[in-house]
């Protein structure tokens, strides 16, 4: 059979790919401890699903309006009003199945062959992925540990192009936790707005932060900003609800009806339980936001006391999310049974089956220095699997 070129140039993605991975090994018995996880080990807070059960019970099963109910987009817009600072009509909303499917939504709108799309490594797996399926190009610009992984205002005006169409922000950021101020953001924007470049802003961790700055929305930086900025979260990480799919893009009018249109023609409404739930998951209590950040706090600041004690493993304090970023290649030119382990896919493959521990390949995020390790489980899972990562290490020679 002839698959088409558009499929032939993504694969599967690569996080996701790794938990099925565990997730076999676990099934056949075996004991791993899973570092891989991209979502929080908390369960969707009791208000939140209790709203999804009225739904249901009230009969809410049938198809909603394309983009979401309007309940849920004027809790959105309040919501960005109130933490955020941006004002959006309720037709400037579109609510999709999880943030991926919003990300897919804008890539389809605003981009076609022949296009440029900067994206910043370390990024998140999916958005070259997305960019290709669309026939644009991603052009990646590399970021350094030594610059806190943040690209620099001349970095991303040397990355311009006559074709360059959209840039894709994402902060904090995963894998590496960074984020910026609001002068940094300042600057990028104003380098976006000159060039007529559209800000993807990609701010589902906005709300898992450890700086003493508040998060900083760069549409709220201006209208001019605001008219090139496309800001896409999700309730996904901030409410413990990844199975829930439910995320948003907020943008100008003619984007979002463009977005609607191929979600109209693709997946229709995202489901319409998830949406009531989310209603109440915006306009209900948000306690549950600042007690599970401060419990992340806690496994950050273990995990990170912990690897430093591990040799020739290195760090830095994330500035948000809960993954660190840690630097292996100190042990690259080391072998195992006369392997090279000279990457971090190798790395990563050693430590699951050596070490019984699964770590994601930094290389799947464009960064072959270093693996990423998931803070979201209790303190005693992440000892026991920094204590196998430090004793498989040392059976390198
Ligand atoms: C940076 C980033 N953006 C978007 C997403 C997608 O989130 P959602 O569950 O809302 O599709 C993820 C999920 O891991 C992510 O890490």
């Amino acid at each position: 059979m002839k698959l088409t070129r558009r499929i032939q140039s993504i694969k599967p993605s690569p996080t996701l790919e790794l938990s099925a991975k565990v997730g076999a090994l676990k099934a056949e018995g075996k004991d791993i401890i899973g570092f891989a996880a991209g979502e929080p080990d908390f369960d969707t807070p009791d208000n939140i699903k209790e709203a999804a059960v009225i739904a249901l019970r009230q009969g809410k099963t049938i198809y909603t309006a394309v983009s979401g109910i309007p309940e849920l987009k004027d809790a959105i817009t309040a919501k960005l009003k109130r933490d955020n600072g941006v004002s959006y009509k309720r037709e400037e909303i579109i609510v999709s199945c999880g943030a991926k499917h919003s990300l897919y939504n804008i890539a389809m709108t605003i981009l076609e062959e022949g296009d440029d799309v900067i994206i910043p490594a370390p990024y998140w797996v999916s958005y070259i992925d997305i960019v290709c399926l669309t026939g644009a190009t991603p052009v990646i610009v590399e970021t350094t540990k030594e610059s806190g992984f943040r690209l620099s205002p001349e970095q991303f005006a040397a990355a311009i192009t006559p074709r360059t169409r959209a840039i894709f922000l994402n902060y904090p950021n995963n894998p590496t936790g960074a984020t910026y101020t609001r002068e940094q953001l300042q600057e990028l924007a104003r380098i976006a707005v000159k060039n007529e470049i559209m800000i993807i802003s990609d701010e589902v961790y906005e709300k898992i932060i450890y700086t003493p700055e508040p998060h900083v929305s760069i549409a709220s930086l201006g209208e001019d900003v605001k008219d090139f900025t496309i800001t896409v979260n999700s309730l996904s990480k901030t409410y413990s609800m990844t199975g829930w799919r439910i995320g948003y893009a907020a943008a100008n009018k003619k984007l979002v009806s463009a977005m609607t249109n191929i979600q109209s023609q693709s997946t229709s409404n995202p489901t319409s339980i998830a949406q009531y739930a989310s209603v109440e998951a915006l306009n209900g209590p948000q306690d549950t936001i600042e007690s599970r950040r401060l419990e992340f706090e806690k496994r950050k600041d273990y995990i990170l006391k912990r690897i430093e004690t591990i040799p020739g493993v290195t760090c830095d304090n994330p500035d948000g999310t809960f993954y660190i970023f840690a630097d292996f290649s100190a042990h690259y030119d080391k072998k195992h049974n006369g392997l090279n382990i000279d990457n971090s896919v190798k790395m990563a493959g050693f430590l699951l089956e050596e070490g019984n521990v699964a770590l994601v390949p930094g290389i799947a995020f464009g960064n072959d220095s270093c693996l990423r390790l998931t803070f979201a489980s209790s303190i005693e899972t992440i000892k026991e699997g920094l204590d196998r990562i430090n004793n498989t290490l040392k059976r390198l020679e």
